[in-house]
């Protein structure tokens, strides 16, 4: 057994993980292959990490496969990319709904090809009444483009008639985001040694745990999601007190 997975306090557990998959490129790279060399074995990186997260009890886990700026990236490798979603999860959909894992997609699906909205929408029909791991694909996701969303459509609701101005408070806003229904992250992953957010759940991390590691993606294994957790663990989180606030309780 794992002395790592031992040492996780299973009572401070974070509910929800969100992880920006950040690395294919560069790793394929390093070993003289093609970009979406990368992509495919950052699958394996996937399996593995979903199958962890459901071991552990996680509750929720983010994963930002694709942003709205990657539409940006030479067609070939979009196009490669969308494929590997597409065969990825008709690869595992079954297993997903076997092991109790309820898939759900954030993101703007009305950018992604016919078939890939498809197949997705068949993955989260297949997995809805499952009460496991929720497995949150962030797909042609970006913040922005969430909290533009999120504002056009409170306008609409006041502008209805619907939702007075002054009853608009946090929770309204909450309403509208994609995520509605999921509590915020408490820890953030990155990988491969980038130290920002790239457009990712800007209004859920406000007071998320930010975790940095130098690891590729394709090499991001349980072990080193333990240690994310276990360094999560460690942290004092204050939202805004001071110290002495949290030991008097
Ligand atoms: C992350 O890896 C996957 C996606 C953004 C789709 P990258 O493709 O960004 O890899 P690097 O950062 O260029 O190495
Ligand atoms: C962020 O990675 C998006 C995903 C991992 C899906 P990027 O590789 O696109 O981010 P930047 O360009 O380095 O900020
Ligand atoms: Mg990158």
């Amino acid at each position: 057994m794992s002395t790592l997975l031992e040492k996780i306090d299973k009572e401070k557990l974070p509910r929800h993980i969100a992880i920006i998959m950040d690395g294919n490129g560069r790793w394929a790279k390093e070993k003289g292959e093609d970009r979406l060399f990368g992509h495919f074995h950052g699958v394996e990186s996937v399996r593995n990490i979903v199958e962890g997260s459901a071991e552990l009890g996680i509750e929720y886990l983010t994963l930002y496969a694709f942003s709205t700026e990657n539409w940006d990236r030479p067609e070939y490798e979009v196009i490669g990319l969308m494929e590997l979603l597409v065969s990825t999860i008709r690869k595992e959909v079954e297993s997903l709904d076997k092991n109790n894992i309820r898939l759900h997609v954030i993101g703007d699906m009305s950018m992604l090809p016919e078939y890939a909205k498809k197949e997705l929408n068949e993955a989260l029909d297949i997995t809805k009444d499952n009460t496991g791991l929720n497995l949150i694909m962030a797909l042609s996701y970006s913040g922005r483009w969430e909290l533009l969303n999120a504002v056009k459509s409170i306008a609409w609701e006041v502008k209805s008639g619907r939702l007075s101005v002054e009853n608009i408070n946090q929770d309204t806003l909450q309403q509208y985001l994609c995520t509605s229904g999921f509590p915020d992250p408490e820890l953030m992953i990155r990988t491969s040694g980038e130290y920002r957010i790239s457009n990712f759940l800007l209004y859920q991390l406000a007071y998320a745990e930010l975790y940095f590691t130098g690891v590729r993606w394709p090499d991001f294994r349980k072990e080193n999601l333990y240690e994310a957790i276990l360094d999560y663990q460690n942290r004092e989180r204050r939202f805004g007190k001071t110290g002495e606030q949290l030991v008097v309780g």
